[in-house]
């Protein structure tokens, strides 16, 4: 399993409340998406290439086409770019046809077709960064990886206290830290699913429905989850300490 370099503390009844809340929520209301229904790590790369600042809503059909289309990493290399892009095109953001070929290109050339199961080789690919290579490792593969994208960012740094809009460093790591904290061990296939529904659907960027949420009582906000948390709060709360290099052999920040 891949380590961050930092770790974080946490107090034992927020986080149990947080993982109990997001979790009974999502058994509930949560989406039952295509790309949920696998562990196939390459429909788990297409779904998320295509998630990338597009909707999911907007991503399904398109999904589910190119799934049909091209429903194994060796047809997708197999198949000219053209093809490829006529498919991913009306997604916007023109370059994800491309990636997906070179991820293909990579994966049956290099790889033999088999998916590297640590970060650092998934992020070696187009268009992986840390968040995918994190969402790759927990839906295909059920390591205990943390994920942080803006969804995740935004509930957890509210949850806990921290300004989820401050980019800087040491933030970056808090936030890293606590999202990999919070996973339940053995349930980050399903545990970080839940998540970005809940960042999308409860503890959304405009209008937060804070008078319905699961989390209300132990949410640091106090449920007013736009008022402001200041990047001065952030070092008090949530002191991150370095793993020792022993534990951080393969870390990835
Ligand atoms: N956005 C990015 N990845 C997602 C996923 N797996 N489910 C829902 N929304 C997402």
């Amino acid at each position: 399993m891949k380590r961050l370099k930092y770790r974080v503390m946490v107090d034992d009844v927020l986080l149990d409340a947080f993982r109990h809340g997001v979790f009974d929520w999502y058994r509930v209301h949560g989406r039952a998406l295509p790309w949920r229904m696998t562990r196939d790590p390459y429909a788990i790369v297409v779904s998320e290439i295509m998630l990338h600042q597009t909707t999911v809503m907007t991503v399904v059909p398109v999904y589910n086409a190119f799934m049909q289309t091209f429903p194994t990493v060796e047809a997708l290399h197999a198949a000219p770019l053209e093809a490829v892009k006529t498919i991913t095109d009306p997604l916007g953001y023109k370059v994800r046809g491309r990636w997906l070929k070179e991820i293909a290109a990579v994966v049956v050339e290099r790889w033999k077709g088999e998916w590297p199961q640590t970060v650092e080789e998934l992020m070696t690919l187009p268009g992986v960064g840390r968040y995918t290579a994190g969402a790759i490792l927990s839906f295909a593969f059920g390591v205990d990886a943390p994920i942080l994208d803006t969804n995740v960012r935004r509930v957890v740094g509210r949850y806990f206290g921290l300004n989820y809009r401050d980019t800087r460093a040491e933030t970056e790591h808090r936030l890293w830290a606590l999202a990999e904290a919070v996973v339940p061990p053995g349930q980050a296939v399903d545990f970080n699913q839940a998540l970005m529904d809940f960042g999308a659907m409860v503890c959304t960027a405009r209008k937060p429905a804070c008078t319905v949420c699961p989390l209300y009582l132990q949410c640091q906000t106090g449920g007013a989850a736009e008022a402001p948390t200041t990047a001065a709060e952030a070092p008090a709360r949530y002191q991150i300490t370095r793993r020792r290099p022993a534990d951080q052999a393969s870390s990835i920040s």
